[in-house]
C-alpha cells in the first residue's frame, strides 16, 4: 500500500520533482488536496525555522504525516544573500525575474561568483514527531541568464562539475544533484529505514 504524505507546497514544479523523487511508493498530496488553500506563514529568519513552522501549520490542521521545505540561494560575495529572503529578494511580488536581476546588479564588477542553494525540510510524522534533513549543492552565478526549464534562480546558477545551468539540465539531471533532490534523499532513506 501507498504510504501518504503531505508537501506543504502549492508550486507544481516542486510538486513533479518531489514526486519523482520519492518514487510510487508514496502517494504525494499537495495542499490544495488537503483544503489548505491560504498562504502559510514564513517569518522565521532562517531556513531551518521557516520549514518547521510551514510543517507544523500543516499537522495542526490535518494531523497527518506531513513536510515542508525551505530554500535558500546563499551567494558568497553577498554574505549570504538572498538566503531566506530568496522568494521576495527584489520585493513582495515574487517575482523570479526581478529577483534574479538584482542579484545580477548586486554582482556587477565582482569576480567572486561562488554561490550555493541550500534547502532544509522538516518532517512530522503522524505521532506528531519532528524530522530535519539538510541538502545543498554549490555552484556559481553566471552573467546572463541562460536556459528556459526549471525555476526561480535556476538560468543564473551554474552546478559545480557542470558547464550548464539548472534551467538548461534536464529534471532528472537537476534532481539526482541538486539541493533539494540531496534533501529529500536523506528524508526518503530516513522513511525506508
Ligand atoms: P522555496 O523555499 O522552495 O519556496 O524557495 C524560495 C525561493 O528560492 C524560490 O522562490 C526561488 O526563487 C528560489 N528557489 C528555490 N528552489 C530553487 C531551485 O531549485 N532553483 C532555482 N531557484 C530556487
Amino acid at each position: 500500500m501507498k504510504r501518504s504524505l503531505v508537501f506543504a507546497t502549492g508550486n507544481q514544479h516542486k510538486l513533479e520533482e518531489v514526486q519523482g523523487l520519492l518514487g510510487k511508493d508514496f502517494a504525494l498530496s499537495c495542499l490544495k488536496e488537503v483544503g489548505i488553500t491560504e498562504d502559510i506563514p514564513e517569518t522565521a529568519l532562517t531556513l531551518h525555522e521557516n520549514a518547521l513552522q510551514k510543517a507544523q501549520y500543516v499537522f495542526e490542521k490535518c494531523a497527518c504525516a506531513c513536510f515542508a521545505d525551505d530554500t535558500g540561494l546563499e551567494i558568497e560575495a553577498l554574505n549570504g544573500e538572498p538566503g531566506v529572503f530568496s522568494a521576495r529578494y527584489a520585493g513582495p511580488q515574487k517575482d523570479s525575474l526581478a529577483n534574479m536581476q538584482l542579484v545580477l546588479k548586486k554582482l556587477q564588477g565582482i569576480g567572486n561568483r561562488k554561490a550555493q542553494f541550500r534547502t532544509v525540510i522538516a518532517y512530522i510524522d503522524a505521532m506528531g514527531n519532528q524530522h530535519l534533513f539538510e541538502g545543498k549543492v554549490e555552484g556559481k552565478i553566471i552573467e546572463t541568464p541562460t536556459g528556459a526549464a526549471g525555476f526561480g534562480y535556476d538560468p543564473i546558477f551554474v552546478p559545480e562539475g557542470y558547464t550548464e545551468t539548472f534551467a538548461e539540465l534536464s529534471m532528472e539531471v537537476k534532481n539526482s544533484m541538486s539541493h533539494r533532490g540531496r534533501a529529500i534523499q536523506k528524508l526518503v532513506d530516513f522513511l525506508n529505514s
